[in-house]
Formats: structure tokens, sequence, C-alpha cells
């Protein structure tokens, strides 16, 4: 349900940890690209970041409890009037009230009476998210169909650092805006380990030159996001990839083809799929220096190559049953013929063909291409953000997959 003035409407839960001070930026993020936010505080989080600031930047009132007006009903009027409930931070003690349907606050109140998608953001302690507590009620909340995004690894409130952060406001207000694009479709990846490969390898002369290419990383990045957005638990192997993390996966940074080898094929043991998006080096050089190549000193005549293995391929014939593998082919010409031919000599399940040239591809936050599946399948998706062919792609992982699991 959008507002009168056509502006989907957010609510922005906000329990209280340390990290309400960031939410303070995803509500700008938000507001700004046009959302109408209602900021709903439990009365902890006032003790972070204060009414006046919430209200001030959403433009709307701010109160904590279920008796403030309550002649309006708030919870069951704000409930129904939501696209989406968005609760950043999520607190211990808020996961462990949600997952038990209390209703002591407004905001675990309205919870009970929404029935837009509901996406948890959790921000504690290493301990306190390792709990078996804090990990059970996590499970039934996803069991329930809620979105739970994974905390972060990095700096944490004190000088400690570890699994627990607020991923950045704009990896948030990334997740939102997908998953408000989605609407009540359904979490078709819930229960799915995904594992997607990101970037472009890198592979050493010496220490400070290598041969590369000119992957970004956006592609993948779209791949975790979408995916998130559709209940999966999102392992993403990146190489060399200088974007914001997406909120809510699990990230491993490699650099050569060998390291992307060794770490996709360890979280491909127990994943339901693979997506290999990065741009892997097919040759490394044969003698890299340790030392800097210097002119005049043993200056090399020409650069002896050897073949990476594929991994994709390797992958494909190791692949668990019912395992889906993915790859992607970027070309410059033929694409499709040789996006099929790839697809064949691969043995992946599906191989999405995408041209790419000086402006086609890299570097840019479009894309387009064809999704071929093995059984024949061919769907088509035109120049568009790469979100939308991340969707396509997963439109595709999803009919290989088959039916729904429904918990996690
Ligand atoms: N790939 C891989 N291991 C390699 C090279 C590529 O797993 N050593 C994967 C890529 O991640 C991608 C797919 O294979 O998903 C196709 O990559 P591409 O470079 O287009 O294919 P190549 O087999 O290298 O073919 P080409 O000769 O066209 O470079």
């Amino acid at each position: 349900m959008t507002t009168a003035d056509g502006r989907p409407r957010v609510l922005l839960g906000v329990a209280g940890g340390i990290a309400a001070y960031k939410v303070v930026e995803f509500l700008r993020l938000l507001t700004e690209s046009g959302h109408a936010v209602r900021v709903i505080p439990t009365p902890s989080a006032l003790e972070f970041v204060g009414a006046a600031t919430w209200a001030a930047l959403s433009g709307e009132p701010v109160t904590t409890g279920v008796f403030d007006g309550p002649h309006d009903v708030p919870h069951v009027a704000l409930g129904r009037s939501a696209d989406l409930l968005f609760i950043a931070p999520a607190t211990a003690d808020l996961l462990a009230r949600a997952a038990q349907g209390r209703a002591d606050d407004l905001l675990t109140a309205t919870l009970l009476t929404v029935r837009c998608p509901v996406v948890f953001a959790p921000a504690m302690h290493t301990e306190m998210w390792d709990h078996p507590a804090t990990q059970a009620n996590v499970a039934r909340l996803r069991e329930r169909g809620a979105i739970v995004l994974d905390p972060a690894v990095g700096r944490l409130t004190g000088a400690d650092s570890g699994k627990g952060r607020l991923p950045e406001a704009q990896s948030l207000y990334d997740v939102a805006r997908v998953v408000l694009a989605r609407g009540q479709l359904p979490l078709d990846l819930a229960g799915r380990h995904v594992v997607v490969t990101a970037g472009g390898t890198r592979e050493y002369l010496d220490p400070v030159r290598f041969l590369g290419n000119r992957s970004s990383g956006r592609q993948g990045w779209a791949l975790a996001t979408t995916a998130i957005a559709r209940g999966a638990r999102v392992t993403l192997i990146a190489a060399n990839v200088t974007l914001t993390p997406p909120a809510g996966a699990e990230l491993v940074a490699v650099g050569s083809a060998r390291q992307l080898g060794l770490a996709v094929t360890a979280a491909a043991a127990e994943a339901d799929v693979v997506v290999m998006a990065a741009a892997v080096a097919d040759f490394r050089p044969a003698h890299p220096s340790t030392t800097k190549i210097k002119k005049g000193v043993d200056e090399p005549t020409f650069l002896d190559l050897v073949r990476n293995d594929d991994i994709l391929a390797s992958l494909a014939l190791g692949r668990r049953p019912g395992q889906v593998i993915v790859g992607f082919a970027a070309e410059t010409d033929d694409a499709l013929a040789n996006g099929r031919a790839k697809l064949a000599a691969k043995g992946a399940d599906v191989m999405v063909v995408n041209p790419v040239g000086e402006t086609r591809g890299f570097e840019r936050t479009d894309n387009e291409g064809v999704i071929l599946e093995a059984g024949g399948r061919e769907t088509e998706v035109p120049l568009g953000s790469k979100e939308a062919l991340a969707d396509s792609v997963w439109d595709a992982v999803a009919r290989c997959l088959g039916p729904e699991r429904t918990s996690r």
C-alpha cells in the first residue's frame, strides 16, 4: 500500500543499540529517494538517538508505545499501511521479543499487525549473536518468512571487532529497495545457501604488477543483494572488489584465480547453488618474480604463461545431487553461439551470456544478456539494471532447484 501521494510506505523500527546512529543515514537515503518513512523506536533506542532527530528527518511523529494516541490504534493503523517493515539495529532483546510474538511496545505490537515483508538487520556483540538463544530466535523468525540479515564482520562498539556490526547505510538501503520492488512475491530462495563469485582475479608478475581485467564486481554484488531479498543465505567470494559489502552476505576476499578456486570449492561443498560471476584469468605468469622486476636487470623479453584450472567446469563435474551451477559468458562477438557452446562444454545448468566491449558490460550499473538453461530454455533480458538481470538469473535458478523449502 503506498501513501496518498504515491510514495512507498516504510516503517523503520529502531531498537536500543549503539548502531542506531548509523540508521540516521539510512533514514535519509530512504526519504531522499521518495519513500514515506515512519520511524518506530523502542523506548531504549531513544537512549542512543533522540525522538527529535527521527521526527525531524522523517517529517512524521515519533512515538514508542501503543498508548501514545490510543484513539488511532496506532499499531494496527501503521501495520495496515506499510509496504515494508525494516528493523535496524535489531538487538538480541528485540529478536527475542519478536520471536516470541510479544507486543510490549509499539514496534513489537506493529510486528504482529504487518502483512508486508519484514527485514531485521541485527547488530550486537559477537558473543550475543553466536549465543544459541539468539540463533534459535533468528531461525524462528526466518521460518516465519522474515528476512534476517547476517551482521557484518568488523569494528564493534569499542576497540573489539568481529561479527555483529550493522552493515553500512547504503547496503541497508539497497536491500530495502530490492525487497520493496519484489513486493509480496514469495521468498523462493529461503532455506537455500548460494555462493556467488564476483570481481576479477589478479595474477601477479612481481609484487607490484599483475595481469587483471575490468570486472568491477557490480554484477556479483547485485546477485548477492537480490538473493538475500529472496531469502537466501549468501556467501560472496570477491576478487579485488572495492565496493561497500552488500548487507547480509558473508564476504570472502580473494586475489588470484587459484585463491578463488580454493575458496569457491570449499564453500560449494555445502551450497545449493554456485554462481560464477567473477572474471577469472585463464592464464597466470609461469615464473612470477618475488622481487620487483627492474629495467636492465634480467629484463624479460616475453611473458611465459600457464593455464589456470577451469573452476566452473570442475564445479559442474563434481556437483552434489540437486546442486545448481551457473556460469557467465562475457563475449565480444557471436555471443549467443559462444554462450551455447560454453554451456555445453562446461556442463553448467545455466549460462548467462552478456555482450561486453569498450562501453558495454564493465564498470557500469546496467547490463543485458540472454540466460541459457541446460534444458534448452533461453530468456532474453533487455538492457536494464544489474539487479534486473540478477533477478532473472535467480528465476532460472529457482526453476532448476524445484519446489521451495520452507525453512533454513
Ligand atoms: N571460469 C572459470 N575458471 C576459469 C575461467 C573462467 O570458472 N579459469 C568461469 C567464469 O567465472 C565464467 C565462465 O567460466 O562463469 C566463462 O568464463 P569465460 O572467461 O567467458 O570463459 P573461458 O572458458 O575462459 O572462455 P574464453 O576462451 O572465451 O575466455
